[in-house]
């Protein structure tokens, strides 16, 4: 059961089971580069702090006298079954948190049959991932290259090696600014060294060796890292009609992350679009965003019926994950948590992180009254003017 592979049942946790104690262990362990990037938000990081807060607003009614057992956290998302609403975000560079990078990740995934999310962004090229990881479900997210050879390839790589549901993040057309990065005292963000970002691409590095006199990324990781950045993060935003492009090389469900208005939402339903992910980037993009979860019911009244509508950023305990549901989320993605745990004891680390959080939504269900996913209704909520 999921309780029994939940750290609760088990030895005494290696990583901690306390969301916040567990950002301290992490600071601890984690190589300084990582835990400087993963750690904070854009600007004030007011976003950050949005996102939690708006989780905080929500609180349970719990119900009595209601048996739950055995409770059944499965749920179909594209026509696919999986165990649990719960899926890996994308998160990039995983070989700064820790040697096991998104190998560690995706493996502590599969073992819980939770879909993992590979980011374009990943130290592992997406053969490598499927060659070393070849069980569990994964999904693929795209940062959307300029060059539509590029992106034409990363897309038909991420297709004929099995990943099934393409997450287009439309939030991160530049990046934000972020002090962590730009700080003098922080450890700056230079893609390049020691990471295979995209280095891969068979499409990538003809180019690069067109524009270089024939040098591979390797041999000039740098100057790689400074082309990739402006193919992925180009300055300039798409518009609606260029997701056309991309039908023409993916023909599964195609899920927009970064969508925070009814607005946007609609105009997804109207192109066709078949999911959209709620999210602030973890509050690493837009600072003064509002938080998820304030945007999440009426985003989910509004067009729950025809889109898939999931959600992120902030989201840290098994309560978070049932208020996203109540509100409307058909499935949640976990972000910082599982890299903590991946920093702090790699694929055993987040593999606890993940296993705990599945726990303690199979807790808070039961002592809502939940016995079913579906069981999870707004009813179960109240909202307060108290946050805390
Ligand atoms: C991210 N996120 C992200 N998103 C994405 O689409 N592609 C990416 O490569 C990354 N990389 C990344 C790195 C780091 C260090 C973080 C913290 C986040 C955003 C991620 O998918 C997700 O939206 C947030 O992590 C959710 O917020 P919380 O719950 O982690 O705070």
């Amino acid at each position: 059961s999921i309780l029994e592979k939940g750290i609760l049942m088990g030895a005494p946790p290696v990583v901690s089971t306390n969301p916040n104690s567990l950002e301290e262990q992490a600071k601890k362990i984690m190589p300084k580069k990582g835990w400087e990037y993963i750690k904070g938000g854009a600007g004030e990081s007011s976003t950050m702090d949005a996102n939690r807060l708006a989780f905080r607003q929500w609180k349970i009614v719990p119900r009595v006298l209601t048996p739950t057992t055995p409770r059944d956290l499965s749920t179909t998302l594209f026509g696919e079954r999986y165990d649990s609403p719960v899926l890996m975000a994308p998160v990039g560079v995983q070989s700064w948190y820790h040697p096991d990078k998104e190998i560690g990740t995706a493996t502590a995934c599969a073992n819980l049959r939770v879909p993992f999310t590979l980011s374009t962004a990943a130290s592992t090229s997406i053969e490598e991932l499927v060659e070393k990881v070849p069980q569990g479900p994964k999904w693929f997210q795209l940062y959307w290259p300029l060059d539509e050879e590029i992106t034409a390839s990363i897309i038909t790589r991420a297709k004929s090696c099995g990943f099934k549901v393409l997450v287009i993040t439309l939030d991160t057309w530049t990046l934000a600014w972020r002090p962590y990065d730009l700080d003098p005292a922080s450890v700056p963000f230079i893609v390049g060294e020691g990471d295979d970002i995209g280095f891969t691409d068979p499409v990538f590095r003809r180019k690069f060796a067109e524009r270089t006199d024939g040098e591979t990324p390797e041999e000039s990781a740098v100057q790689a890292g400074m082309y990739w950045c402006s193919e992925v993060f180009p300055g300039v935003s798409r518009s609606w009609e260029d997701l056309k492009i991309l039908r023409k090389y993916w023909d599964g469900p195609m899920v927009l992350k970064g969508v925070l208005s009814v607005e946007d939402a609609e105009m997804a339903v109207k192109h066709g679009i078949e999911g959209i992910i709620v999210s602030t980037h973890g509050g690493r993009q837009l600072d003064g965003a509002v938080g998820t979860l304030d945007v999440l019911p009426e985003i989910a009244d509004a067009v729950g019926d025809r889109i898939t509508v999931m959600i992120d950023s902030g989201i840290r305990t098994g309560a978070d994950i049932l208020k996203a549901i109540a509100l409307g989320a058909r499935a949640v993605f976990l972000g910082r948590p599982v890299v903590y745990g991946l920093g702090i004891d790699g694929e055993a680390g987040a593999e606890a992180v993940i296993a705990g959080l599945l726990a303690d939504l199979d807790l808070t269900m039961g002592f809502s009254g939940a016995k079913t996913i579906k069981d999870i209704k707004r009813l179960l909520l109240k909202k307060v003017s108290h946050p805390g």
